[in-house]
């Protein structure tokens, strides 16, 4: 968490960017107001952020890595409807030659980055996410350091790519839902600026006074209640096993419907289906009538690795759009 909270600078100098380019587009109008389309702003300020936070120093190949991975997303979901048809994908037409193209991109920045990272090692190899990665694969034997890494550098590049997929568009859209629902209650977004106010005061926020932030933590939480960007969790059993008194057989597939059973009338009291921060005053595992109840970051060994940044990042950005923006929904 400390080296996370370190990372906060970064985050806060991404959004005061942001945040000045809105003002910049306000104060050209007479009425001191303008009108955007938030979800795109937060998409390029969260993709800014964690290109930052992943890859420091070498932030510019980091963003030509995102874009060529965005791209090949994009062509990924566009083809989920297709009929698969075997061998077509090797078929030299314009698409699969796209693909090719952004595939051998990604990889090639990604490996430079890295090799970079591991041939200039003088006193670490940076305080960035890959930085922290590499030092946490470093194998050590009895605390002596090993020279050779615990995951292969093919592993290290799929690492990387998840923290673009899993880092990018999910803090984004708890972003865009977050400030959706503060333009409909007023009143919340009333209590955050002034919390933001209080307790950053004219200092940029920074990894003590957002930990600070209670109630805008509750509005975070109840906004990944109502609008959390993971819809459903899926697992696999690896043995025949019993929940409840359902018997599940091995090797098939779960899936876990949070986005319903956040929703839960049973779970979460009548109150289900509106806006209510005040049941996170309490904690998260006090919301509920059951403590796990709160799936957005999923629970287990395998629960969201950043759950943490996330949660620092939106603070970040809202606390430096509340002290200077007012927010309204335009119809
Ligand atoms: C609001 C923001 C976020 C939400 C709602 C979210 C949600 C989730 C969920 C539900 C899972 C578990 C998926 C499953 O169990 O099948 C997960 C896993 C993961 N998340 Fe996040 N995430 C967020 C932000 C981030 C960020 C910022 C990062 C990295 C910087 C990140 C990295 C990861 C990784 C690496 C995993 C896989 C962990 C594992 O399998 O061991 N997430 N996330």
């Amino acid at each position: 968490m400390d080296k996370i909270k370190m990372m906060t600078k970064t985050m806060v100098a991404c959004a005061q960017n942001m945040v000045k380019e809105l003002e910049d587009q306000a104060s050209s109008n007479k009425n001191g107001e303008t009108q955007v389309e938030l979800d795109k702003q937060f998409q390029e300020l969260t993709a800014d952020i964690i290109s930052h936070t992943a890859f420091g120093s070498s932030y510019k190949l980091g963003i030509e890595a995102f874009h060529a991975q965005k791209e090949l997303q994009e062509i990924a979901v566009k083809s989920l409807l297709n009929v698969q048809i075997p061998g077509f994908s090797y078929l030299p037409t314009k698409g699969n030659w796209r693909k090719l193209t952004l595939e051998k991109k990604l990889r090639g920045t990604l490996m430079q980055i890295i090799q970079s990272r591991l041939s200039s090692k003088g006193s670490g190899y940076g305080s960035d996410l890959l930085g922290l990665m590499l030092e946490a694969c470093i194998a050590t034997d009895q605390g002596r350091e090993q020279h050779q890494l615990s995951l292969s550098i093919d592993e290290i590049i799929h690492e990387c790519k998840t923290f673009f997929f899993a880092g990018h568009e999910t803090t984004s859209l708890l972003l865009t839902w977050t400030v959706f629902l503060l333009s409909v209650y007023p009143e919340w977004q009333a209590r955050l600026r002034l919390e933001a106010l209080r307790e950053c005061g004219k200092e940029n926020p920074n990894g003590d006074n957002l930990s600070k932030l209670k109630e805008m933590s509750m509005v975070f939480l109840e906004t990944l209640r109502l609008y959390g960007p993971a819809l459903f969790l899926q697992r696999k059993p690896l043995t025949d096993i019993t929940v409840g008194e359902t018997k599940i057989p091995k090797d098939h597939a779960i899936i876990i419907p949070s986005a319903i059973m956040h929703r839960d009338k049973e779970i979460w009291g009548d109150d289900a289906d509106e806006f209510n921060p005040l049941r996170f005053q309490n904690g998260v595992t006090r919301a509920a009538k059951v403590p796990h109840a709160l799936l957005a970051f999923s629970i287990g060994p395998r629960s969201c690795i950043g759950q943490n940044f996330a949660m620092l990042e939106a603070k970040s950005v809202m606390a430096m759009i509340l002290k200077k923006v007012l927010i309204h929904t335009f119809p």
